[in-house]
């Protein structure tokens, strides 16, 4: 069936990322997010999803987070994902504004999607602290709201939480 406008595309979504259908379109902070680590202050922010295909075996999506207390996005991410046919194992490739590219692996289970670092590059003047692993869960609850906590590990801390965030679908 040809996926809906808001996943930006009237081309049949690819069979292989049928199990992932519940993620394309728009989704938006529903209230903020927060965010934190042991060498930085807590902080809220919104943060827009965008979820797309064009019928290929790949996924697009762009993310766009914005602290509370700023006009414009700090944190951006975008890239694709692959599903590798007749499992549930998922990978998302990785672009994000810090100058850090990733490859992150992992599985789905039902609407859960538990991610960690495969793979991780870093420009070679990136700001410190250097990050050296991500994880990150997407769950669509049973309220449907989508929710996303990302972990991670640096040159100087063991693996934290660093953000936790719900959001709706927009129409
Ligand atoms: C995979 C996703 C992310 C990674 C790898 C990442 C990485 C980092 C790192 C390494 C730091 C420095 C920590 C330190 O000084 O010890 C940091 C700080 C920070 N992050 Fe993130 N971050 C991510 C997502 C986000 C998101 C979604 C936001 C939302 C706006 C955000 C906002 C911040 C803020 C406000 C700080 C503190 C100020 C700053 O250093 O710019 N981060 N992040």
């Amino acid at each position: 069936m040809p996926s809906s406008s808001n996943g930006a595309s009237s081309v049949e979504l690819n069979a292989a990322l049928q199990p992932l259908n519940w993620l394309l379109g728009t989704w938006e902070s529903n209230e903020p997010g927060q965010g934190g680590f042991h060498s930085i202050k807590p902080f809220s922010y919104t943060e827009k999803l965008h979820f797309s295909h064009m019928g290929q075996p790949s996924m697009h999506f762009m993310f766009t987070a914005t602290p509370e207390d700023s006009a414009k996005p700090s944190h951006r991410e975008c890239g694709f994902i692959r599903m590798q046919p007749e499992t549930n194992r998922v990978a998302f490739i990785i672009a994000q504004n810090s100058g850090l590219v990733e490859i992150e692996e992992g599985e789905l289970t039902g609407k859960q999607l538990i991610l960690k670092t495969r793979k991780l590059e870093r420009i070679s003047f990136a700001k410190e602290p250097h990050v050296q692993e991500i994880s990150r869960v997407f769950h669509l609850r049973s309220d449907g709201k989508l929710e996303q906590t990302v972990s991670m590990t640096t040159d100087k801390q063991a693996p934290t939480q660093h953000v936790n965030i719900t959001y709706i679908k927009t129409p």
